[in-house]
C-alpha cells in the first residue's frame, strides 16, 4: 500500500504544534502495517537548507506565479518529496505568519501550490512511484480532492485528517479564478463558506474519508459548540468521519528512570533550572502554545489553588502577547511560579522528567500530545475533559481510585473555579504517597505509542483501496 502524506510541516525539518510530530511519525510506525508512506512538503527555506543535495525529480513550469520543481528528499527512513518554489516559500519569516505576525497574504496560493504538486504525483507518479492514497492533513492540503476531481483521476483516495478546526483555510471569493478552482462548486454544498472559498471545507466535503485526532473530538466536532461552523458538514458525513488518537515517539519521549521514585533528582535539578525553592506540594509544569485554546488564563485565574496547597509551576511557552505578560506577572508576584518564554525542546524533556504533574487545561483539544509525554514519565496529567484529553488520561475519580486505574485528573466543566478544585484534588492525592506512586505506575505502562493507531490508519486505507 503506498500513501502519500501531504503536510504543511514535519519533524525534525518544521514544526510549529502537534500536527509536525503525528507527520513525522506516521511513515516510520506504518512501515510495520505494510503501508510504504512518503511525505510531501513545501520547501521552505529551513527545509531546502536542510536537504541541499535533493535532486529533481520533475519540473513544473508555471505554479501560481513562478516556476517549481520536485525533489527528493530524505526523513529518516522516509522518502521526502520537497516542492520546491522559491516565489512562495523561500522567505525569511515563520511558515504561516510573515514578520509582522499576520498571515502572508498569499498563503491561500502557497498551499494551493502544495495541493496541486500531490495531485501532479497522485496523477502520473514521481521518480516512477505512484500513489494509491493521499493522507491530507488540515486546510493546508484541503484543495487536493477538488484538483483531483479536475484532474480527471479516479483510482486515488483521499483521507483528510483534521488536526485543528479552528484554521479553516479562508479565501477571499475573487481568488476563484486565481487558484484554478472550479466556479460551479462554489456553493454552500461545496467549498464555499459564508461567501468566502474554505480549503478546509472542501477537504472535508470531497475527500473520500475524513477523520480527525481522537474520537471524543470526532464526536465533539458535530456539535456548535466545537464545530466552529463545520458541524453541520461533519454531521453530513457521519458514516466517513472517524476519530484515530495520535500516538507518540517511544524512542524521543523515553523516562530516564523506570521506577517511580527515581524521579526524585530530575525534579531536584528542574527546581534549580528554574529557581524554585524546596516546596512541599507537587512541582506543575506546562509545555504549550500559550493560545485561548489551551486554556492557560483560567490557570492564572486558578493559581491560588495550588500555591496555597504547597504546588508549583513551572511554565515553558510563547504566543500570544497578553498570556506572556500575565505569566510573567504571576512569575513576579509568586516565589512558587517560573516561567521560561520561548521555545525550547531540551528543556521541554527536563521539564517532563522532572515535573510531578502536567497542566493542559484547554478548551478544546483534538488530542494533545503533551498528556501522553506526561503520562509515559509518570508525571500524572491533569487536564480538562474534552478531545483527546477526555480519551487518553483515566480520573482519579471514586472508581477510578478504587479500581486502581487511575492516571490522572480530569475536570469539567472548563473555567475557573473547577480548575482550582482540581489542583486542589491534585494536591490532596500527592500528599497520599501510595496513591500517587500507583498513579505514577499506571501513568507509565498506559499505552501511548503508535501500534493500535497505526494499525487503525493501515486498516482504514485498506479498506478505502479495496
Ligand atoms: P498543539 O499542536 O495544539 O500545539 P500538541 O500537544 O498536539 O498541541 O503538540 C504540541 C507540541 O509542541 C508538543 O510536542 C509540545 O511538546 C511542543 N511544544 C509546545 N510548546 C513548546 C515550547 N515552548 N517548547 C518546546 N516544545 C513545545
Ligand atoms: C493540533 C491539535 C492537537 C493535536 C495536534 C496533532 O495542533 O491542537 O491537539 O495533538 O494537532 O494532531
Amino acid at each position: 500500500m503506498r500513501v502519500l502524506s501531504v503536510a504543511s510541516e514535519c519533524v525534525p525539518l518544521v514544526k510549529t504544534g502537534g500536527l509536525a510530530d503525528v507527520a513525522g511519525a506516521l511513515p516510520a510506525a506504518l512501515a510495520g502495517d505494510g503501508v510504504e508512506m512518503r511525505v510531501l512538503l513545501p520547501g521552505y527555506r529551513a527545509v531546502m537548507a536542510a536537504q541541499d543535495k535533493a535532486p529533481v525529480l520533475c519540473d513544473i513550469p508555471e505554479l501560481f506565479g513562478g516556476p517549481a520543481r520536485i525533489l527528493q528528499g530524505v526523513l529518516g527512513d522516509t522518502t521526502l518529496y520537497i516542492l520546491d518554489a522559491p516565489h512562495l516559500f523561500d522567505r525569511q519569516g515563520g511558515i504561516y505568519l510573515g514578520p509582522d505576525g499576520r498571515d502572508w497574504p498569499d498563503n491561500p496560493q502557497r498551499f494551493a501550490a502544495l495541493c496541486k504538486a500531490a495531485v501532479l504525483i497522485a496523477a502520473k507518479g514521481v521518480g516512477g512511484w505512484r500513489p494509491q492514497v493521499l493522507h491530507l492533513h488540515d486546510w493546508q492540503a484541503g484543495l487536493v480532492p477538488v484538483y483531483l476531481r479536475q484532474s480527471g483521476v479516479r483510482d486515488v483516495k483521499t483521507l483528510l485528517t483534521i488536526h485543528n478546526i479552528a484554521f479553516q483555510g479562508l479565501a477571499p471569493a475573487q481568488m476563484l479564478s486565481s487558484l484554478q478552482l472550479p466556479a460551479q462548486l462554489f456553493n454552500p454544498r461545496g467549498f464555499e463558506y459564508w461567501g468566502r472559498i474554505s480549503a478546509l471545507k472542501a477537504g472535508i466535503v470531497f475527500a473520500d474519508k475524513v477523520s480527525t485526532v481522537s474520537p471524543t473530538y470526532a464526536e465533539e466536532l458535530m456539535t456548535p459548540e466545537f464545530g466552529m461552523g463545520m458541524e453541520g458538514v461533519l454531521a453530513d458525513r457521519a458514516g466517513d468521519f472517524t476519530g484515530i488518537l495520535n500516538g507518540i515517539d517511544l524512542d524521543v519521549w523515553k523516562p530516564p528512570y523506570a521506577d517511580p521514585k527515581d524521579k526524585a533528582p530530575y525534579r531536584t535539578a528542574l527546581r534549580e533550572e528554574f529557581g524554585l525553592p524546596k516546596a512541599d506540594g507537587p512541582l506543575c509544569v506546562v509545555v504549550s502554545r500559550l493560545t485561548g485554546q489551551k486554556g492557560l488564563d483560567l490557570l492564572i485565574e486558578a493559581l491560588p489553588a495550588l500555591l496555597e496547597n504547597g504546588g508549583q509551576l513551572a511554565v515553558l511557552g510563547s504566543g500570544d502577547p497578553g498570556l506572556e505578560a500575565a505569566f510573567s506577572q504571576a512569575a513576579a508576584r509568586y516565589s512558587g511560579v517560573a516561567l521560561r518564554l520561548g521555545y525550547d525542546e531540551p528543556l521541554a524533556h527536563r521539564m517532563i522528567a522532572g515535573g510531578d504533574a502536567i497542566l493542559v487545561p484547554s478548551r478544546f483539544e483534538p488530542c494533545g500530545l503533551t498528556q501522553l509525554y506526561g503520562l509515559r514519565f509518570g508525571t500524572l496529567p491533569l487536564v480538562s475533559l474534552t478531545g483527546g484529553l477526555a480519551d487518553t488520561v483515566i480520573n482519579a475519580s471514586a472508581a477510578g481510585l478504587a479500581a486502581g486505574v487511575a492516571t490522572g485528573v480530569q475536570f469539567h466543566p472548563v473555567n475557573a473555579q473547577a480548575l482550582s478544585r482540581a489542583l486542589t484534588r491534585l494536591c490532596g492525592l500527592w500528599r497520599q504517597p501510595a496513591v500517587w506512586r500507583r498513579m505514577m505506575r499506571n501513568a507509565m505502562t498506559h499505552p501511548v505509542g503508535w501500534d493500535a493507531s497505526a494499525r487503525a490508519y493501515a486498516d482504514l486505507f485498506r479498506a478505502m483501496t479495496a
